[in-house]
C-alpha cells in the first residue's frame, strides 16, 4: 500500500489518538526505521519510548518466534518456565529489596495495581500524586495524573486523590497523614519537559512515608530498564539511594511486546492474597519471552553503559550551543531545553529524516532513542540542529 492509501484507510477506520507523524513506519532495526516510501528515518523517540533494544533486536526476535512455535498464551492459571525465568531474572536486576513481580499488560495498569496494593497494605485510600506526572489514561492512574488536561478527560476521577508539588518537600508535608495510602512519582517527569528533582527530595519522600506509614511508588515506565543508564532511576545516585516500596514497568520492558509489571517488597506484597490481583493476559508466555530477551539483549551488548555515553557525548556536543539553554535527563531520557518554542526544530529534524519528540514544555524536545543508539547517530542530529 501506497502512504497516502495507508493514510486515507486509518482515518477512515480508526478513532482518533495521537496527532501523526507523516509516515508509515514497515520495519526497523536498532535505531533505524523505514517507511511504506522506503525512506529512512532515525529515530530518536524510539518507537514512543518503548523500543529500549532498538528496533526488531535479533535476540528478541528469535526468543519471540521460539516461543511463539512452542506456545503462544496461557495465563496465571498454570505454571509456566519462561514465566518463573523472567519474573526471576527480572528480580534479579531490581534494588534487593523488591522481590517479587506482579505482571500486567501497560504502564497504566501497572500503576493501577500499584495504588491497589498500597491500599490494600495500609487499610487506607489516598493516594499523593504530583503536578507534572504522568500515569495513564484508565481511571485511577489518569485521575493521578496533575498534568495538563487529563484529569478532566478522565472525569468523573476516581475519590482520594491529592497533589503536591514535584520538587517541594514542604507541600508534600502539607497533604502527607495517617489516611494516606500511597506517594507515586515519576523520578524524571518526562512528558512535563524531563522535569528532574535533586537527590534531597527523594531522601525526604522516604522519610515522610517511612514516618507515616506509606508505601512509596515509583512509576518507572519511562524511567526503568536501563533507561537513565542503570537498570532503575530507584536506589541510583539520583535518587539518593532511595529505593521505594513498589515500581511500576512497562514501556522498554518487553521491547515493544505489549507488557507492564510492579515489583514489590515483602511488607507489601505480604499483604497481597490469592485472588486479590489478577489480568488475564499478565504474565502470558509471548511476554515473558519478550521480557526475558530484553534484560538479556541490554546485558549482552553493554546497552546501559552506552545510554551514560550517549548521554555525556550530547551534553559535550551542545554545551555552549546557539539557542541551547540546557540538557535535562538522564541516559536516553533526555530533554533539551532551547530559549523558544521547539516545535519548529521538532518539525526541521523530521523534515531531515530524524523522528524526535516534544514535551508538555514548549521550550523542550525529548529525546528517547533506543539505548543501542550511536554517537556517530546523535552527531546526525546535532549537525541538523547547527544547520
Ligand atoms: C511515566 C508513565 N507512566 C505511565 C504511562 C502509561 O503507560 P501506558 O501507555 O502503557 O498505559 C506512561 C505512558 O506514556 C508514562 O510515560
Amino acid at each position: 500500500m501506497t502512504f497516502s492509501k495507508i493514510k486515507q484507510t486509518e482515518d477512515e477506520f480508526q478513532v482518533a489518538t495521537y496527532a501523526k507523524i507523516g509516515i508509515a513506519v514497515e520495519r526497523g532495526s536498532r535505531a533505524w526505521v523505514w517507511t511504506s516510501e522506503g525512506e529512512k528515518y532515525l529515530d530518536l523517540y524510539g518507537g514512543h519510548a518503548v523500543c529500549a533494544t532498538g528496533h526488531s533486536h535479533p535476540h528478541v526476535v528469535e526468543a519471540i518466534r521460539d516461543q511463539a512455535a512452542k506456545i503462544i498464551f496461557y495465563s496465571n492459571l498454570v505454571y509456566s518456565g519462561i514465566r518463573a525465568k523472567a519474573a526471576e531474572k527480572l528480580v534479579s536486576i531490581a534494588p534487593n529489596t523488591l522481590t517479587k513481580a506482579f505482571f500486567c499488560n501497560s504502564g497504566t495498569e501497572a500503576n493501577e495495581n500499584a495504588m491497589r496494593i498500597a491500599r490494600m497494605a495500609t487499610g487506607r485510600e489516598k493516594v499523593i500524586t504530583f503536578t507534572g506526572g504522568f500515569h495513564g489514561r484508565t481511571a485511577d492512574s489518569i485521575s493521578a495524573t496533575f498534568l495538563g488536561k487529563y484529569r478532566d478527560i478522565g472525569k468523573p476521577n476516581v475519590p482520594g486523590h491529592v497533589s503536591a508539588v514535584f520538587g517541594d518537600l514542604g507541600s508534600v508535608r502539607a497533604v502527607a497523614d495517617l489516611e494516606t495510602a500511597a506517594m507515586m512519582l515519576e523520578p524524571i517527569q518526562s512528558m512535563a519537559g524531563v522535569c528532574e528533582a535533586p537527590p534531597e527530595f527523594f531522601v525526604g519522600l522516604r522519610q515522610i512515608c517511612d514516618d507515616l506509614g506509606i508505601v512509596l511508588i515509583f512509576d518507572e515506565v519511562q524511567t526503568g530498564i536501563g533507561r537513565t543508564g542503570a537498570w532503575f532511576f530507584a536506589g541510583s545516585e539520583a535518587a539518593g539511594g532511595v529505593v521505594p516500596d513498589v515500581i511500576t514497568l512497562a514501556k522498554s520492558l518487553g521491547s515493544g511486546v505489549p507488557v507492564g509489571a510492579c515489583l514489590v517488597n515483602d511488607q507489601v506484597s505480604e499483604h497481597i492474597k490469592t485472588n486479590d490481583l489478577g489480568t488475564t493476559f499478565g504474565g502470558g508466555m509471548l511476554a515473558m519471552a519478550a521480557v526475558l530477551a530484553t534484560i538479556e539483549a541490554i546485558e549482552t551488548d553493554d546497552m546501559i553503559s552506552n545510554a551514560c555515553r550517549v548521554e555525556q557525548h550530547l551534553r559535550d556536543s551542545l554545551a555552549a550551543f546557539p539557542g541551547v539553554v540546557g540538557i535535562r535527563g538522564k541516559g536516553c531520557l533526555l530533554g533539551i531545553e532551547f530559549d523558544g518554542p521547539c516545535a519548529p526544530i521538532h518539525k526541521k529534524l523530521l523534515e531531515s529524516n530524524i523522528i524526535t519528540g516534544t514535551s508538555s514544555d514548549p521550550r523542550v524536545l525529548r529525546l528517547l532513542p533506543p539505548l543501542c543508539v550511536t554517537t556517530d547517530e546523535i552527531d546526525m542530529m546535532v549537525e541538523v540542529l547547527s544547520k
